[in-house]
């Protein structure tokens, strides 16, 4: 059983699904690998105009709907966004202008590719001192926190770690999956998500991709990678 955290799966929001085919027929493909329930996670950038948080919730249940409607999957369907990180960011989360996951106090931030450790640092305090506890997205992409010691210092300030699947999908010679590799061995990620944006790439979650976490990984830490953590979100149980 999984629940993905982070996918733009809403259907002409971002660039995610583009179209009601597009995002069911993802929907329909994540329920066949045991996914149970997805966060829609549509891009927020402070600056950018994007879709009301209305509009979010409107959508998460329409999909919801045409899923058991049209291909008999029950699936639940929470909203969320992914925060690209911004002073404004946190009080446009104050103002109800973006979303946190599931309604919780969690949400998920995104920074720019280049941002330096001191920015995630220091975006993570300003998180926490509001009450949010901030999830870093996709974290195999920024190169500052490519030190287990770093990621150590972020989670002892309050910070969770999400992983995308694909992160660490390439062979031996490929420094990018091996360092994935290690942090999940050192279980240092809190959440694998997809970050599914379509069909064809950034695809939904396939069992396949996971043969290595079933092989390698403790069953009790698969099962709060996949499963456990994000549905401790969900119930506003802490992670
Ligand atoms: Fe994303």
């Amino acid at each position: 059983m999984k629940i993905d955290i982070h996918a733009h799966v809403l259907p002409g929001i971002d660039d995610g699904a583009k179209d009601w085919d597009d995002c069911l027929e993802m929907l329909r493909r994540s329920a066949k690998c045991g996914v149970k329930a997805v966060i829609a996670t549509p891009h927020y950038v402070s600056w950018k105009e994007g879709s009301s948080s209305k509009e979010i919730e409107q959508l998460c249940s329409q999909a919801k709907k045409k899923l058991l409607e049209k291909n008999g999957i029950t699936m639940d369907i929470y909203c969320g966004n992914e925060i690209y990180y911004t002073t404004d960011a946190i009080r446009d989360l104050k103002e109800g202008k973006t979303l946190t996951l599931a309604g919780s106090r969690y949400v998920l931030v995104e920074f720019g590719w280049q941002s330096s450790y001191q920015i995630v640092c220091r975006a993570i305090t300003e998180f926490r001192e509001v009450g949010y506890i901030p999830i870093v997205a996709h974290v195999e992409r920024y190169k500052c926190l490519r030190q287990l010691e770093r990621l150590q210092v972020i989670k002892d300030m309050g910070a969770l770690i999400q992983m995308n699947v694909e992160a660490f999908q390439g062979g031996v010679l490929d420094s990018g999956s091996r360092w994935a590799k290690n942090c999940l061995k050192e279980e240092m990620v809190d959440f694998l998500a997809s970050d599914m944006h379509g069909l064809s790439r950034r695809t939904p979650i396939r069992e396949e991709e996971l043969q290595w976490v079933l092989k390698k990984l403790r069953p009790e830490y698969q099962k709060d990678l996949l499963y456990n953590n994000a549905s401790r979100i969900i119930n506003s149980i802490g992670v």
